[in-house]
């Protein structure tokens, strides 16, 4: 039997030259006529050791990594087929103590199968939460996903079970599922990895969702960056066709689903599901008016539901196990697992799944590895360009979606973005109003026309221009922008505005907290 070796075929692992690696171990081993099996897996996760090799062995996955092309003879000459030792290598993977320490439920299966191969996915526990869903009905099902206590993991936090419900109770001639996978916060990357490394994760999840409230189409709004993941998910969606997990009578049940991707326009705002809806009819992605709700009046006019890559791959893992299995993990109303993504200015960034409960502290030292620059961490930037910038102070704070929100601040998506004590909190306020600026639809005039004299008010606070009275004006303007703005584009500006402000008044040439209130 040939020898199994893994090459991440996920963007990260690509960027950094994986492809490269993967031709060298190739061609090296027909050199040396020793017969290797090449899987090209998704990513683990831990991006500073990407290309990340791993082989196959009795005892379990040995990792290799960082390997650049020209370590591959080298590692070749060091019986690395066989584990061995090098400069390069990382023991066992799963021992890897960034990997080990984890809590994979979503993400149990990226990195380690081959993400289009479905005889791999099944056998890790694939499409066992669909066959148990098709001997339910479409309420039992939604009970499941209810008693999971899954929120919705784009940004909002609305529990998922109650959003089927409705569009369950919603009577129609055709219902839609669809996908937000937009995945526009800064520093985030969980969705995007589910996508390349386990599609069928997602693909089940869909397939779950439309059989539970009768909707027999679904699309996978997809960020126009993604060109990998849209390979490998047409990719599995041709496989699941072929074999009768997706199409017309699935799996000898009767049950319909259909799954097609779209190419997103390339908009943040088309994140925001109405005007993702927009968008995939074929209009400009302008933010809709609420009610009517998109589980009421959804895509095409039609009842439809609309979630997060992660919320929609988190429910296979509860159909199989149970609402309850999921349940256990977590704190208070934040139920589950969340794929944590760590970015910015750290020694290990990548994607940590824990329950919730785990602080920001040991996410930033005992995963990231503290600050690259090696610079004390001053601030992270929580849930996205729209999260609040947390200090120090508020390191301890456990991720739970109510301790977020006492503090002013979100989890949204799950991403962390650290700054050392060289950022100027001043110019990322300023940056948020621009983002704002530039990405609004332009429906309401709070963000479309807020944003822009916001920018205009910390410029003159940053050059001391009148500090008091900019201030104020500054404080009254995130105050209409927070609550008559149409949606959280403009509504959520203010988050990083003020956090920036309140925390860091020095950065402001503000003297302290009193001047900047
Ligand atoms: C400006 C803006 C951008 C958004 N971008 C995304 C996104 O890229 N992906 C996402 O899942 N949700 C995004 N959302 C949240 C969606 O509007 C919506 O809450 C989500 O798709 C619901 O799915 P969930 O309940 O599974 O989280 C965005 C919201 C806003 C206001
Ligand atoms: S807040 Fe901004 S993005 Fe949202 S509807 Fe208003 S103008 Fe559009």
């Amino acid at each position: 039997m040939s020898i199994q070796v893994f090459v991440p075929r996920d963007s990260s692992a690509l960027s950094l030259g994986a492809d490269q690696v993967a031709a060298a171990i190739s061609a090296e081993a027909k050199k040396r006529g020793v017969g290797i099996d090449l899987v090209r897996n998704g990513s683990r996760g831990l991006f500073w050791l990407e290309p990340m090799v791993e082989i196959g062995t009795p005892d379990g996955r040995i990792a290799y990594g960082p390997v650049m092309p020209e370590d591959v003879t080298g590692l070749f000459d060091a019986g690395f087929l066989s584990g061995g030792k090098h400069p390069l290598y990382l023991g066992l993977t799963d021992e890897i103590p960034y990997l080990s320490k984890q809590e994979r439920l979503t993400f149990a299966r990226v990195g380690i199968t081959d993400p289009v191969s479905l005889n791999d996915y099944l056998a890790h526990e694939g499409y066992r939460g669909l066959k148990r869903a098709l001997g339910m009905n479409g309420a039992g099902i939604v009970k499941e996903v209810t008693d999971s206590g899954l929120r919705g993991r784009g940004g909002a936090a609305f529990p998922t079970g109650i959003k089927w419900n409705t569009v369950l109770n919603a009577a129609a001639d055709q219902k839609y599922v669809v996908c937000n996978a937009d995945e526009g916060d800064s520093g985030t990357y969980s969705d995007r990895m589910i996508m390349e490394g386990d599609p069928f994760v997602l693909i089940e999840g869909m397939t779950i969702a439309g059989i539970a409230v009768g909707a027999t189409q679904g699309y996978i709004y997809l960020r126009s960056e993604y060109p990998h993941a849209m390979k490998v998910l047409n990719e599995a969606i041709d496989v699941a066709v072929a074999s009768n997990y997706l199409g017309t009578d699935i799996l000898g049940s009767g049950k319909t689903f259909h799954l097609e991707v779209r190419r997103g326009a390339g908009a943040y705002v088309c994140g925001e599901e109405t005007s993702l809806l927009e968008s995939l009819e074929g209009k400009r992605g302008v933010v809709r008016f609420k009610p009517p709700l998109p589980a009421i009046e959804g895509l095409f006019g039609k009842p439809t539901i609309i979630n997060n890559v992660i919320s929609l791959a988190s429910v296979p893992i509860i159909l199989d196990k149970g609402g309850e299995f999921y349940r256990d993990y977590g704190m208070g109303r934040s139920r589950g697992t969340l794929p944590i993504q760590l970015a910015g200015n750290l020694k290990r960034c990548g994607l940590v799944e824990k329950a919730f409960g785990v602080t920001l502290r040991e996410l930033l030292y005992d995963y990231g590895g503290g600050s690259v620059s090696g610079r004390p961490i001053r601030a992270v930037q929580v849930g996205g360009p729209l999260g609040a910038f947390m200090p120090e102070s508020q390191f301890d704070t456990p991720l739970d979606y109510e301790a977020f929100a006492n503090l002013w601040a979100v989890l949204g998506h799950g991403g962390i973005v650290a700054f050392d004590d060289t950022v100027d909190m001043a110019k990322m306020a300023r940056y948020a109003m621009e983002f704002c600026a530039i990405e609004s639809c332009g429906k309401c005039t709070p963000c479309r026309i807020g944003a822009v004299r916001g920018m205009e008010v910390v410029d003159k606070i940053i050059a001391g221009k009148d500090h008091a009275s900019n201030v104020q004006l500054l404080r009254d303007l995130s105050d209409t922008m927070l609550n008559g703005s149409l949606c959280a584009l403009g509504g959520m500006t203010p988050y990083p505005v003020l956090s920036a402000l309140n925390h860091f008044p020095e950065d402001f040439g503000l003297q302290n907290k009193q001047q900047a209130a």
